[in-house]
């Protein structure tokens, strides 16, 4: 139950849901207030030349927004997108038939950008340069190479893993963003599109007139879910919609703070959004590695996850909470980290050691 809640990657079906709750344009796109600048300045200038974009790569942890934002840049472009992914594209071949069949000023989306087999990589790079393709006719002595012409078009790379991008790739975008875990009042303010959205009654006192506790401040429903959502809008919709379920079958419908801290509770949401693989890793360094520092690989056999998963979407929060350090010779848990399990950090030996300076 709570691996299905807290899960950060969406299945088909929340992709269904998410969908009707994507933002639509940059000023819908809520927080990230310094990328959305840069894309703004981008779009802006582009669409004033009459150009295509620059070639954008947006990096960060699953769900906070970079399909979203693959979906908004070509809206503003009022351009079509064409989303494909580094998995899908196994052959040279995929690609060149996907950039032969783009139109003039087309985003070309590609997720998970990282997972690009090399000799598809190669193939963009004097796409994304020159707008070339170069075709390789025959086999051996007697190949010979056919050079076209493609359209005109905006690569939007999205990847949760930028330092696994290769460094020709990664010089060829010319605009490249990170997207950082949203605060509580960014989220806050999610969830209250969203409840508009899906016509959810959420602190309907307001509607009333009665005092709500400025956004970011604890006491309103949309902050309670926000404060558990893990800094990530896509588990703050999850969450919504979780407590909406408990609204509306344990407590008339209207989502307030108590109800979305009871409904919360009962889906066993850690009050800093942790979920039970989190506590695993916070567990295993904790107490079997005695504070650690333990390697990426022998923690993921500890907590039964593939490391790329830890990777990407466990260890970026931990460390961002300031519950893990990395050090040269692994993770290691923080004092911190050592309380929220409650467990008083030892003195002078192994674990301690590591939180001087
Ligand atoms: N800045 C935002 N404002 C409002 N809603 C947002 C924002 N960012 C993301 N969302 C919501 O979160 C959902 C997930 O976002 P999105 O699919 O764009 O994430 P992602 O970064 O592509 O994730 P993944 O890496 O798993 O593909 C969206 O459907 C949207 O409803
Ligand atoms: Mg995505």
């Amino acid at each position: 139950m709570r691996e299905e809640i807290l899960a950060v990657t969406a299945d088909p079906v929340e992709r269904e849901a998410e969908g009707s709750l994507r933002p639509r344009s940059l000023d819908e796109f809520i927080g990230q207030k310094e990328l959305k600048e840069h894309l703004g300045i981008v779009l802006e200038a582009a669409t004033a030349r009459g150009e295509p974009a620059g070639h954008v790569l947006l990096s960060g942890p699953p769900g906070l927004g970079k399909t979203s934002l693959a979906h908004v840049i070509a809206k503003t472009m009022e351009a079509s997108i064409r989303p494909t992914s580094g998995p899908a594209l196994e052959r040279a071949g995929d690609l060149a038939a996907i950039l032969t069949n783009l139109e003039d000023g087309d985003v070309l989306f590609v997720d998970e950008i990282h997972r690009l087999p090399r000799a598809v990589e190669e193939i963009l790079y004097p796409a994304m340069e020159d707008g070339q393709l170069d075709l390789v006719i025959g086999k051996g002595p007697s190949a010979t190479t056919l050079r076209l012409d493609l359209p005109r078009f905006t690569l939007v790379g999205a990847t949760t893993r930028a330092g696994l991008l290769t460094g020709p790739l990664r010089s060829r975008f010319e605009l490249s963003e990170r997207l950082d875990y949203y605060p509580t009042e960014d989220l806050e303010e999610i969830v209250r599109r969203s409840a508009g959205i899906l016509g959810i009654a959420l602190d309907a006192a307001d509607v009333a007139g009665a005092a709500r506790p400025p956004p970011g401040e604890a006491g309103s429903g949309a902050n309670e879910i926000a404060r558990r959502a893990r800094g990530t809008p896509r588990i703050a919709n999850r969450l919504l919609r979780r407590v909406r379920d408990f609204a509306q079958v344990r407590a008339a419908g209207v989502i307030d703070v108590g109800v979305a801290r009871r409904a919360l509770e009962v889906f066993r949401v850690d009050k800093l959004g942790l979920d039970k693989v989190d506590w695993a890793i916070l567990d295993a360094v904790v107490n079997r590695f005695s504070g650690g520092p333990v390697g990426l690989s022998t923690l993921a056999v500890a907590v039964g996850e593939e490391p790329d998963t830890i990777a990407d979407v466990y260890e970026p929060f931990l460390l961002q909470l300031g519950f893990l350090r990395r050090t040269p010779r692994g993770r290691a848990a923080t004092e911190a980290a050592f309380r929220y399990v409650g467990i008083e950090p030892p003195q002078g030996t192994g674990a301690a050691r590591l939180f001087g300076s």
